[in-house]
């Protein structure tokens, strides 16, 4: 092989791995958003038409995932999508935390929402320094990021990254099945491998046995809370994510039905609320 072939495939599978591994995948961001849209008040709405390209034809959840896109061209964006945290606390504080390898604070899932919606309230006054349909963009996806139980991990194995498992029979690591496996599964069996039928089934649930918990979702008394959604990532990761094939600390192993059947809803109560909570920041932001 040429030397350039060799660089072209490790590139290649340096894509695929960690492209895999930031964020829920692109259903799940799909999701999110499209279950946000049709949340939003008037001035919010009108707001987001005008700040998505004209390509994007007023669909938020087709570019839900340019974040994740855009990690090598702007690759001081890559630590903003998670948060590491000490290992088995099962506990998130902003001061201790949000901070990347490097220590640099505010360099986390948390400090990038607060940071992009601070940047959007500057819409409309004509001065602001920065690029705000990007941060539209980085705003939505974060906010779905974050809601991903595993985007709030232990910190030595980088949310689940280095742990190997089995989905069924595919070779996989624990924050993968998180990201795409649970959800690629459910849309398989549940909704023949159709996204849309799968949002309906969300929205719908959002306004009927969700309607009252969807009201206390949206409750924060600033204009963002992702302080509480990390901390309830977290708390999630350890009920029900680090808890290995029988429940156990052993986390390597094979992932079947029990895991599935029982993670299955906690992944669709994150996608609603990330999806309830993306439309009522927006909401406060342009309102
Ligand atoms: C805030 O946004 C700016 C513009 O995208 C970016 O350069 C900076 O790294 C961001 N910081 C955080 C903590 O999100
Ligand atoms: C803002 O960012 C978008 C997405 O990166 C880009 O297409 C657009 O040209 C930028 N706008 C300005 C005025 O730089
Ligand atoms: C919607 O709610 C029904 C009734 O509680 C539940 O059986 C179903 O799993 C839920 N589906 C989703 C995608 O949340
Ligand atoms: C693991 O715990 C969940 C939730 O309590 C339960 O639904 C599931 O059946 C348990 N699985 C095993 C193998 O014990
Ligand atoms: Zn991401």
């Amino acid at each position: 092989m040429e030397l350039y072939q060799v660089h072209i495939l490790a590139f290649a599978t340096l894509i695929c791995f960690t492209s895999a591994a930031h964020g829920w995948g692109v259903d799940g961001h799909l999701i999110t958003c499209r279950l946000a849209q049709p949340r939003l008040s008037k001035a919010a709405a009108d707001a987001v038409s005008q700040l998505l390209p004209a390509y994007a034809g007023n669909d938020l959840g087709s570019l839900c995932s340019w974040a994740d896109r855009v990690r090598f061209r702007y690759h001081w964006s890559s630590p903003l999508h998670y948060i590491d945290t000490p290992d088995e606390l099962c506990s998130y504080q902003y001061k201790r935390d949000c901070k990347d390898e490097d220590g640099i604070e505010d360099r986390c899932v948390a400090g990038a929402i607060y940071n992009y919606t601070n940047q959007l309230m500057a819409y409309g006054t004509g001065n602001s320094q920065y690029n705000l349909t990007e941060a539209l963009l980085f705003l939505a996806h974060f906010i779905g990021d974050i809601h991903q139980p595993l985007h709030v991990g232990f910190t030595s194995d980088r949310g689940g990254n280095t742990i190997a498992v089995h989905w069924y029979t595919t070779k996989t690591v624990l924050h993968h099945v998180w990201d795409d496996s649970i959800i690629e599964t459910a849309e398989e069996r549940f909704y023949s491998s159709n996204v849309d039928e799968f949002i309906n089934t969300l929205q719908t649930n959002i306004t009927t046995v969700w309607a009252s918990q969807a009201k206390a979702w949206e409750a924060c008394s600033k204009t963002v809370c992702p302080d509480a959604y990390a901390s309830e990532g977290i708390k999630a990761a350890c009920d029900w994510a680090y808890k290995g094939v029988n429940n156990g600390s052993v986390l390597e192993g094979t992932y079947t039905d029990d895991y599935f059947m029982s993670r299955y809803p906690v992944v669709n109560m994150r996608l609603a609320q990330g999806g309830v909570r993306l439309a009522a920041t927006l909401n406060s932001i342009f309102g």
